[in-house]
């Protein structure tokens, strides 16, 4: 029998990580099965513990289970306790562990798949959600020169730097108070372009060369992205390569081994674009 994880979700149906990880597992000669199940939105708890009585190994946790999970769990590692949030769980023993690998991914992609070193970068988050939160604190560990958090609602980005106080100092705002700053990378967070939404972005945030990377993905460009272009922004980037190194970390978090990516990032391109 193959060991056994699952991704966890409400909806669940369209989630890539079932293709994500047999592709891994594949790359990588790893014997297991991974499925998607979908939890009633009050029935989270319930239904690890009957995947947990299944046999199962581990699970990856999305909408809109993050808190349930970091709530479950017995045991969180330091970045998932940052977060608030957690996306990847590990059974073993009879304890729960918590982990995130979210800000880890996006991290890697930016630095890794997408060259872009965080070292003495000035950083413009966007939002200050759940998203945002999960983010800061990796950013944080690849020594930007600042990084401040624009929201719509800036009380909430004042206390969501306030968190991470203990790291750096992180400056916050409205999305207005960012005008005559510049920034080398700018990240939307927000969920803005799920209700149609554009951002009110001052003119001349985007520096020279600047990396903008929207968190969301989408077939075509997103929202943010095509407004980042119009304003300037000499690179550009959604959230797919993310989503493939969340679940590379998170394979490593389960098996010890971290997949290449590259391959399955491609697919994951060309499933966006037919
Ligand atoms: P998530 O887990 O995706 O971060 P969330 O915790 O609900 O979801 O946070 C959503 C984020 O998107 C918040 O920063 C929110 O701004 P507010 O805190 O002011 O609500 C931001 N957001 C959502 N819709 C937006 C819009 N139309 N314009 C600007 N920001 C928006």
């Amino acid at each position: 029998m193959p060991d056994l994880y699952a991704v966890f979700g409400n909806p669940i149906a369209h989630s890539k990580s079932p293709a994500i990880h047999a592709a891994f597992a594949a790359l990588t000669a790893q014997d297991l099965h991974y499925e998607a199940r979908l939890a009633p939105v009050d029935g989270f708890a319930t239904a690890i513990s009957e995947f947990v009585a299944a046999g199962g190994k581990g699970a990856n946790v999305t909408v809109p289970f993050k808190e349930d999970a970091f709530r479950l769990s017995t045991r969180l590692s330091e970045r998932a306790a940052r977060a608030g949030a957690v996306n990847t769980l590990q059974f073993a023993g009879g304890e729960i562990f918590g982990d995130n690998t979210d800000g880890a991914g996006l991290v890697r992609d930016i630095t890794h798949n997408l060259g872009c070193s965080l070292a003495g970068k000035h950083i413009l988050l966007l939002g200050a959600g759940g998203a945002a939160r999960g983010v800061i604190a990796p950013l944080l560990a690849g020594g930007p020169a600042s990084l401040f958090i624009a929201n719509r609602s800036a009380d909430k980005a004042l206390a969501l730097a306030a968190a991470f106080a203990d790291l750096a100092a992180v400056g916050t705002g409205s999305f207005g108070e960012t005008v005559g700053k510049s920034f080398d990378l700018v990240i939307n967070a927000t969920s803005a372009s799920l209700a149609g939404a554009s951002l009110p972005l001052p003119a001349g945030i985007f520096a020279p060369g600047c990396l903008a990377y929207d968190m969301m993905y989408g077939k075509g460009e997103t929202p943010f992205l095509a407004q980042a272009r119009a304003q300037g922004a000499a690179r550009l980037a959604d959230g797919l390569g993310m989503l493939a190194e969340q679940a590379a970390e998170a394979f490593f978090v389960w098996r010890g081994v971290r997949p290449e990516t590259a391959s399955v990032l491609a697919e994951l391109r060309a499933g966006l674009a037919a």
